[in-house]
């Protein structure tokens, strides 16, 4: 099968190009108590367990070995998105994604593609298309299926549309996909031109802040049942529950129930707890872990608390503290499941008891 190269369809540059070096920056670790030796997350988990990877991890033995260990899926953490993928001239490059594919495949772990339309990301190639020379629709659909097509058969499934709801739940976000194609429809063109690029892959409408915000989540599930009413190939909703260690206990848990009525898969996408987001309120390190680690229970227990078949999967967004996104907001924020030398963490066995260790 012969893929478009480029938003134009095909272009001399092909595949070639080199990786821009925007990996997170890695300031010192705190690292938090470990617990003694736990199994690996994978092994007791009825479930697929994911991991945020940069292909730079992997480049990391300590790290490339804890990830095989933990974890049975990985999500590419940003060299999957536009960002990455498109270049300013409109072709396109996928180093870093093909050499992430390339290490699931070498130890058998699932590959779950990450992001395909996102608000937040868009590209100049795709900023000053005219109508004239190739219609936005038609580029649209070559970047999806360039990007699914390249994975067919090996993605398990894909974030089709990544943020969709306006962060107090007034309707949608408005974005250069939602100007250009239509508000709802650029979201339905989304998930066709995924299912056509890949049949067998599971597509997900995922979003965030569903269990902080009430009125969020409630668009979020009107916005599903619409999709499905508009006959959207969607197959799973996700849930990226990035949480601070101050999050309302019960909610998280409430939400992963209510994501789960239209009998779809559940997909908890991107799970970490902050130490550093909570507010001011509970000042003292070792409750706030404390706090912590029962969200990762609570987490767990909600995920279990589904019928089987909708368990698509649970992600970490990475598994050592040291590698985590929230490091760049503040280097002392410790809110995944292992420490910066790889050890689990009391969250990790919280987690673990849940799932039925
Ligand atoms: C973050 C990554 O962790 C960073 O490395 C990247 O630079 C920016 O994006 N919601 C999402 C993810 O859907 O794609 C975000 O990941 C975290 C929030």
């Amino acid at each position: 099968m012969i893929l478009p190269s480029s938003l134009y369809g095909f272009s001399r540059r092909g595949f070639l190009g080199s990786a821009l070096a925007l990996g997170a920056c890695q300031p010192a670790a705190q690292s938090q108590t470990p617990v003694a030796a736990l199994p690996p997350l994978k092994s007791i988990a009825p479930f697929p367990v994911g991991t945020a990877v940069q292909a730079g991890h992997l480049n990391d033995p300590a790290l490339a070995r804890l990830i095989v260990a933990q974890a049975s899926q990985l999500t590419p953490e940003w060299e999957m998105k536009m960002e990455y993928i498109v270049r300013d001239d409109g072709t396109f490059r996928f180093e870093a994604p093909d050499a992430i594919a390339a290490f699931a495949r070498t130890h058998g772990l699932g590959l779950f593609g990450h992001t395909l339309v996102w608000y937040a990301q868009t590209s100049p190639a795709f900023e000053r298309l005219d109508e004239g020379r190739v219609s936005f629709a038609q580029a649209y659909r070559n970047y999806i299926h360039a990007v699914v097509g390249r994975y067919r058969g090996q993605a398990v499934g894909w974030d089709v549309v990544n943020e969709a709801v306006a962060e107090d739940g007034e309707g949608w976000r408005d974005s250069l996909w939602s100007q250009r194609l239509g508000a709802f429809d650029h979201m339905v063109l989304a998930f066709q031109n995924a299912r056509e690029a890949d049949p067998n892959a599971r597509l997900f409408l995922n979003d965030y802040n569903l269990e902080l915000l009430p009125k969020k989540r409630s668009t979020f599930l009107r916005l599903v049942e619409r999709l499905l009413a508009a006959g959207a190939p969607l197959d799973g909703v996700g849930t990226q529950t990035h949480v601070a260690a101050d999050q309302t206990p019960g909610e998280m848990a409430r939400t992963v129930a209510e994501l789960a009525q239209f009998g779809l898969l559940v997909h908890v996408s991107e799970f970490d707890v902050s130490i550093s987001r909570a507010q001011g309120l509970i000042p003292n390190r070792a409750d706030l872990e404390r706090r912590q680690a029962a969200l990762y229970g609570e987490a767990a227990e909600a995920f279990m608390a589904l019928p089987p078949q909708q368990r698509f999967a649970f992600s970490f967004w990475g598994l050592r503290d040291s590698e985590s996104w929230l490091k760049r907001e503040d280097a002392s924020d410790t809110p995944l499941p292992f420490t910066a030398s790889g050890e689990p963490k009391v969250a990790a066995a919280a987690w673990a008891k849940q799932i039925g260790l």
